[in-house]
């Protein structure tokens, strides 16, 4: 089904797309998830493989989806099928797709919890305990999928809005919103007593934690916290204006989710050893340090309720950041499916989204009263699904659609000579290899 590019939505401004593009990537991965395998994981060593994996395998694969996206102006399904006359490749968009919503299946529970635990918070300043535990219990099914829905009902609204009208607009206000957000609680926890101690651990690498196991979550991470893998960016590129900047623009993005989780780590993992400073219990029976969701739903909260009027403040402003930031990333997993049903059927913008919603809303229930199907979701679909699909994407840019005429594409809007250099090295060989080896190593290990 043709859809003219004035149907399907541009992009209104570079800036906007820029903004679009790293709200999509900043996220829970940066805020919940980035800190906690930081804390699982030994500190800086996890901190220095994942930039490394961010540059080298997630830079490249982010200009892949890009140039694919703005060349076919198609869904991630389409796109394949654009590039080449063999159906078989329509399945790596079809890869995606799924597994944007293997992804938002979940993702919408955790951001159904930030946005209640934002209530417990405002609940517990106004001394209604009652109701601040309720909302802060991430164990109740029904709370969970109630949050859940409202979230995803926000999402599918701000979808049905449109490219430039929706999306662009949410971000572009949101983004700053939530940089500054994230300095003004960096201050305030910074200078307290502990706060020390968290920042050598997160900033002093201790090599021998280094492991396959590491390199593994670090690379999934990469992928999951710069949205790569699923076609989110083929999708997002799909709406950029023909002469725009890609290499550039995916540089600005690249840096926005790293710099934004790195700093995020300068809040959560000193957080934690100023929790323990007022005697909250930090580690495990086993010594490690608490991670995961207890991290950022119990140990932090127990600390901003240590910190009096402070601490209110503290609290509901953390709560309402992971809030915006969870926002602009399930509105980019949102779009993948909704662009599909646009693009590929004859129904328009609004009713995809809200169909692909509804489906996507189903599974979420499920998973709110049985939390277990976190972790399944997120290992075949984000873990393993999001590396599977990023080596696909650079081995079909490669291979099949060929790095010449990507580059011909990349030609409209750039002009760097280094650009030139180094990213076809890195998209034919070092992101494919390195993602192959890590990938095959951990499978190898599980299946074995
Ligand atoms: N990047 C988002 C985050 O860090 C999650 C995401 C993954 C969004 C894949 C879109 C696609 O929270």
């Amino acid at each position: 089904m043709a859809v003219s590019p004035s149907e399907r939505g541009m992009w209104n401004s570079k800036l906007g797309f820029v903004l679009a593009a790293a709200g999509s990537a900043v996220g829970l991965g940066n805020i919940w998830r980035f800190p906690s395998e930081v804390a699982e994981n030994g500190g800086a060593v996890f901190v220095l493989i994942y930039l490394a994996c961010c540059f080298l395998i997630g830079y490249p694969v982010m200009v892949a989806e890009l140039t694919i996206g703005r060349k076919t102006r198609r869904n991630p399904y389409g796109a394949f099928r654009a590039l080449s006359s063999n159906p078989i490749y329509g399945l790596i968009g079809l890869w995606g797709i799924l597994c944007g919503v293997g992804i938002l299946a979940f993702y919408n529970v955790v951001a159904g919890w930030t946005f209640s635990s934002m209530f417990s918070e405002i609940f517990l300043a106004a001394g209604n305990t009652e109701l601040a535990e309720y909302f802060a219990n991430t164990g109740d099914g029904t709370k969970n999928a109630i949050f859940s829905a409202v979230f995803m009902v926000v999402t599918v609204f701000v979808v049905a809005g449109g490219v430039s009208a929706g999306i662009e607009k949410v971000a572009k206000t949101l983004m700053p919103v939530l940089v500054v957000m994230l300095l003004v609680l960096i201050g305030v926890v910074i200078t307290r007593e502990g706060a020390g101690t968290g920042l050598a651990e997160y900033l002093k690498p201790d090599f021998s934690e280094l492991s396959v196991g590491l390199i593994f979550q670090a690379m999934g991470q990469a992928f999951f916290s710069l949205s790569l893998g699923m076609g989110a960016l083929i999708t997002y590129g799909s709406y950029l204006q023909s002469r725009q900047d890609i290499p550039e623009a995916a540089v600005y993005v690249t840096f926005a989710d790293v710099g934004i989780a790195f700093i995020a780590g300068l809040l959560i993992i000193p957080s934690m050893y100023v929790a323990q400073n007022v005697g909250i219990e930090i580690f495990d029976e086993g010594g490690a340090l608490i991670a995961s969701d207890t991290l950022v739903f119990n140990v932090l909260p127990a600390l901003f309720h240590t910190m009096g009027g402070l601490g209110v403040f503290f609290g509901v402003s953390f709560f309402l950041l992971l809030t915006f930031a969870a926002l602009t990333s399930t509105i980019s997993l949102l779009e993948v499916p909704t662009a599909f049903l646009v693009d590929e059927t004859k129904l328009n913008r609004k009713t995809s989204a809200a169909v692909m919603g509804a489906i996507i809303l189903v599974i979420s229930i499920v998973t709110s009263y049985d939390l277990s199907w976190i972790g399944r979701l997120n290992l075949i679909f984000s873990d393993i699904g999001l590396p599977l699909g990023g080596l696909l994407i650079s081995l079909f840019l490669v291979y099949v659609w060929r790095t010449s005429n990507a580059l011909k594409e990349i030609d409209n809007g750039s002009d760097s000579s280094l650009f030139i250099q180094v990213w076809p090295a890195l998209v034919q060989y070092v992101a494919p290899l390195l993602i192959a080896i890590v990938l095959g190593t951990t499978l190898y290990n599980v299946f074995a």
